[in-house]
Parts: structure tokens; C-alpha cells; sequence
């Protein structure tokens, strides 16, 4: 487990927040039970019954559902989750797909860590549908990025990357699932990096 992966004695506590699919969710939890040396303590979704929910009751991991729709304001709903972090005593947060912007509540909250994953190079394609601003560009190669989180989206420094070719013939939907390949590896590592400079 501790060839090039960092050690991390006792194991990285995280949360994961996701609004959708929870593909790198999952790809998360899986790292952990391999190379990754941590724990998901809490996924939080903000949409009841999505992918991510359903793959959390599978794998065992504790999920609560924190709906935007019940806050009056983006500070509060941010406010609500650094209240659940910090209770839980994670030593970071991993944005895998949460549809939401974040204020500086929660960022300055988590300042260095907090990780984003976003389907493109950054700084390319920031922003709404990384993925179809690629196809409409023209480019031959665009890719993944893991990043920290800092105030303006998508624009924290980069963690760590990953370039996946755009093939001739490529739609939305088969780029999206080589892009996610890519985004299943480099986010645990991604943890893993940061772990070193959150434990030091
Ligand atoms: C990923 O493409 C990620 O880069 C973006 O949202 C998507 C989430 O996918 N921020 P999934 O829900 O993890 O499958």
C-alpha cells in the first residue's frame, strides 16, 4: 500500500460533496480501500436520490442530503457544511462533482483543503460544460484537472492533471467517459499530495 503512495498514519479523514452521478465518488472510496490511505467519513449531496446518494448506500458510506433548496443564501448553506466538517474533524474536503458555487465561508474554512475536480486543462474551458466548450473549440487534446479551491471558479492552483485526447469522431458523451477515466485516477492522487501538506 505504501510503495509511491504517502503514508498516512492515522488515515486521512475526508468529506466528498457531490450533486450528480458520484462516479469519482466512488472512485474515491474504492482508492481507499487500495493505495489511499483514508477514510470518507461523510458524502453530502444536494440533490435527494441522485447517483451519488445511491452509490454511498452501496459502499457503506454515510451520506447526508444538504439541500440548497432549504437555505436562504449560498453563505448559509456553506456555513451548514463547515459546521458538519468541523464536527466530523476531516482534514479535507473533495468537491467530486458539486454543482454549486462555494463562497468564502467554506473556503476560507478549508483554505488549501478544499479540492475541486473539473473536466478540462485548466486554465482552459473554465467554468459550465468544460467538456462541450472542448468539442465546440477545435482542440485535439483537452483533459482533467484536480485543483485547490480558492474564490474565483476554477481558477485554484492545479494539483495535478491529466490530457485525454479529443478523437475525430467524438461526441459528448465519449469524451465525457475517457475524461472520467482520467478524473478516477488523478483525484485520489490528488489527495494523496495534499494529504503530505496537510499532515507535515
Ligand atoms: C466530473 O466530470 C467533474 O469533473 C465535474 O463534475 C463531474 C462529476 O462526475 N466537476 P461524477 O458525478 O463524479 O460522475
Amino acid at each position: 500500500m505504501c510503495s509511491q503512495w504517502p503514508c498516512f498514519d492515522p488515515p486521512l479523514r475526508l468529506a466528498v460533496m457531490a450533486s450528480g452521478s458520484g462516479s469519482n465518488f466512488e472512485a474515491l472510496v474504492e482508492a481507499t480501500k487500495k493505495k489511499l490511505q483514508a477514510t470518507v467519513e461523510l458524502l453530502v449531496v444536494n440533490n435527494h436520490g441522485c447517483g451519488a446518494q445511491q452509490r454511498a448506500q452501496r459502499l457503506g458510506v454515510a451520506c447526508e442530503v444538504v439541500d440548497h433548496r432549504g437555505f436562504n443564501s449560498r453563505e448559509d448553506l456553506d456555513a451548514a457544511l463547515v459546521k458538519r466538517f468541523q464536527d466530523l474533524g476531516v482534514d479535507g474536503v473533495v468537491m467530486a462533482g458539486w454543482m454549486r458555487i462555494v463562497t468564502p465561508v467554506l473556503i476560507d474554512a478549508f483554505t488549501n483543503r478544499l479540492i475541486n475536480i473539473h473536466p478540462s486543462l485548466l486554465p482552459s474551458f473554465r467554468g459550465m460544460d468544460a467538456i462541450g466548450q472542448a468539442l465546440a473549440s477545435g482542440v485535439t487534446i483537452t483533459g482533467c484537472s484536480a485543483h485547490v479551491v480558492t474564490a474565483d471558479v476554477d481558477t485554484g492552483p492545479v494539483i495535478t492533471q491529466a490530457a485525454v485526447p479529443i478523437h475525430p469522431n467524438d461526441d459528448h458523451a465519449a469524451l465525457s467517459a475517457r475524461i472520467h477515466r482520467q478524473e478516477h485516477k488523478i483525484l485520489p492522487w490528488a489527495v494523496a499530495i495534499k494529504g503530505k501538506e496537510w499532515r507535515r
